[in-house]
């Protein structure tokens, strides 16, 4: 049984003094969850508040939305694994299409970070997903294989029980257009098809993969109630904290 995970991603939102206001009343809204893991993931500069805060509660935990893949040295700008450990991260964001399209992140810079974020005991949560063009063309499936075995050409099977896919279409992704519960399933079932043919069925069977793209309370019942679905990645919808509750609390129902 895949324990669902529903991850706030902040983007360049949110300083930390409304960090830390975000969680109290995210706290205050949700109560204590147990069923679904709560991953909380601000810029980094709201991280040393948050863990300050988020120890309070222990069942929210924290996640940053990039890294570099060396442990130190000149590279102006950088955060390390390391130092994210060191905050008590424990999940961080790889190959988000913002960082693929915006920062020019190639599947091989993919691949070191999952690398490098696993050897420093960092969970990572793998981003995969198609443009809407590779859609129109009927090449999703393509597109999915290739990030996955290219991200994950170094990672043993063992290791893959750390990690978090999150399937992101990026025609989805901040434009109000979702993927069907169908399609969302369709891909999930292919990305785990392919981590089976990378290890074996039981260990594919074990990853948790998220949907992620505009989702909000509207839809995510019905999204996390697929089969493949095991959580969800959220940008927009997770900046106001009674959304995000909301958006937890259709997890919650999608159990029932
Ligand atoms: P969105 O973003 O929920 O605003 O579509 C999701 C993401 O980019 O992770």
């Amino acid at each position: 049984m895949r324990k669902k995970i529903l991850a706030a991603n902040w983007k360049m939102n949110l300083t930390h003094t409304e960090a830390e206001a975000y969680l109290s009343a995210l706290v205050s809204e949700i109560g204590e969850v147990n069923d679904v893991e709560i991953v909380i993931i601000p810029p980094f500069t709201a991280i040393p508040a948050l863990a300050l805060a988020s120890a309070k509660t222990q069942f929210i935990r924290l996640g940053a939305q990039n890294m570099h893949w060396e442990k130190s040295g000149a590279f102006t700008g950088e955060i390390s694994a390391g130092m994210l450990r060191a905050l008590y991260v424990k999940y961080v964001i790889i190959g988000h299409s913002e960082r693929r399209l915006l920062f020019g992140e190639t599947d091989e810079l993919v691949n070191r970070k999952i690398q490098a974020a696993l050897n420093t005991g960092l969970r990572p949560i793998f981003c995969v997903g198609e443009t809407l063009s590779e859609r129109d063309a009927g090449k999703e499936q393509e597109i999915l294989e290739r990030q996955l075995r290219e991200g994950l050409k170094t990672v043993s099977p063992k290791d893959f029980s750390e990690l978090v896919v999150a399937y992101e279409p990026v025609w989805a992704i901040g434009t109000g257009r979702t993927a069907t519960p169908l399609q969302a399933q369709e891909a999930h079932a292919f990305i785990r098809s392919v981590l089976a043919s990378l290890s074996d069925q039981g260990v594919a069977e074990r990853v948790r993969i998220q949907y992620g793209g505009s989702v909000k309370p509207e839809n995510a019942l019905e999204i996390m109630r697929q089969k493949d679905v095991d959580g969800a990645l959220i940008g927009g919808a997770s900046l106001d904290p009674r959304t995000f509750a909301q958006c937890i609390r259709g997890t919650e129902a999608a159990l029932e």
